[in-house]
């Protein structure tokens, strides 16, 4: 991809699945790496097993505790000495009929996922205004285009990260911040695997994929970190305010 090396990237939630992917994929582009998540211990693993690929440091936060994004926004320009790209990437998901979900659970999903998402995306942003540009990827899914059944909570929050990027390409362009939104549909991570392995009712995975997505398989993580490349990069240099969907043709089944 052109434009990436000496990227300076920031992946939130880079400690496992799509975003540890999206960290390796950068490192790859040549460029300096920052990942976050919220379990220390995995960021610390994810760190060490990136080591050998490049410019890898990491620390632990919770993007859904204020005070914990301004440390972490801090902690990666200290450690980067500023942020050209963010993979602004944490996320939480679990399946609960929408007749059950309680307010609490609602409020949890939306901390982490939106508001998360929100906080991390304006702390960079405003970082990104003084130092005169950057570009910012969204991750939403395509339960924020079409609504599943089970994910009332996680497809609400994931709509509003679809509309926050949206709001922000058009508020950010002006001060040469690029802000697209990516899409993913069922891609093969620990979330997922959670999520199947919490499922009683025959081979959820299996099912799921022979039913939804004409492809015929789950997509993989690096397919993901591709295209958080791609729109990172200047071959998608007049790509703004965007959604890209990665889902193997799921959201074109009627
Ligand atoms: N796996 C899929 O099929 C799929 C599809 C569409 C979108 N997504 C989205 O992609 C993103 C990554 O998902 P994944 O499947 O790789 O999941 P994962 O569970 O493998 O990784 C999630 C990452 O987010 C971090 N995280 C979770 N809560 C956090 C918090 N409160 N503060 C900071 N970090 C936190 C975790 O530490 C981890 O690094 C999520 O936003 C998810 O909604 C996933």
């Amino acid at each position: 991809m052109r434009g990436l090396i000496g990227k300076r990237v920031l992946v939130s939630g880079g400690s496992s699945g799509i975003g540890l992917a999206a960290a390796r994929r950068f490192l790859d582009e040549g460029c300096r790496v920052f990942v976050s998540g919220l379990d220390p211990a995995e960021v610390q693993a994810a760190v060490t097993a990136l080591h050998p690929f490049g410019d890898i440091t990491g620390q632990a936060f919770d993007v859904s505790h204020e005070p914990d994004v301004s440390a972490l926004v801090t902690a990666a320009v200290d450690a980067l000495g500023g942020i050209d790209v963010l993979a602004n990437n944490a996320g939480i998901a679990w399946r609960e009929p929408f007749l059950e979900i309680t307010p609490e659970h609602f409020d949890r999903m939306l901390a982490v996922n939106l508001r998360g998402m929100f906080l991390v995306a304006q702390a960079v942003g405003r970082h990104m205004v003084d130092r005169g540009g950057g570009v910012i990827v969204n991750m939403s899914s395509t339960n924020g285009i079409a609504g599943e059944e089970d994910y009332a909570h996680y497809n609400a929050s994931k709509g509003g990260v679809l509309l926050l990027g949206k709001t922000m390409a058009v508020e950010l362009g002006r001060h040469g911040i690029r802000v697209n939104t990516l899409c993913p549909g069922y891609i093969r991570t620990p979330l997922n695997a959670s999520i199947a392995g919490a499922m009683s009712d025959g081979d959820f995975e299996s099912d799921y994929i022979a039913n939804r997505i004409p492809l015929g398989r789950a997509g993989l993580a690096e397919e993901v970190a591709a295209a958080y490349a791609f729109l990172a990069s200047d071959d998608a240099a007049f790509v703004h305010g965007a959604e890209l969907v990665v889902d193997g043709g799921q959201l074109a089944v009627m």
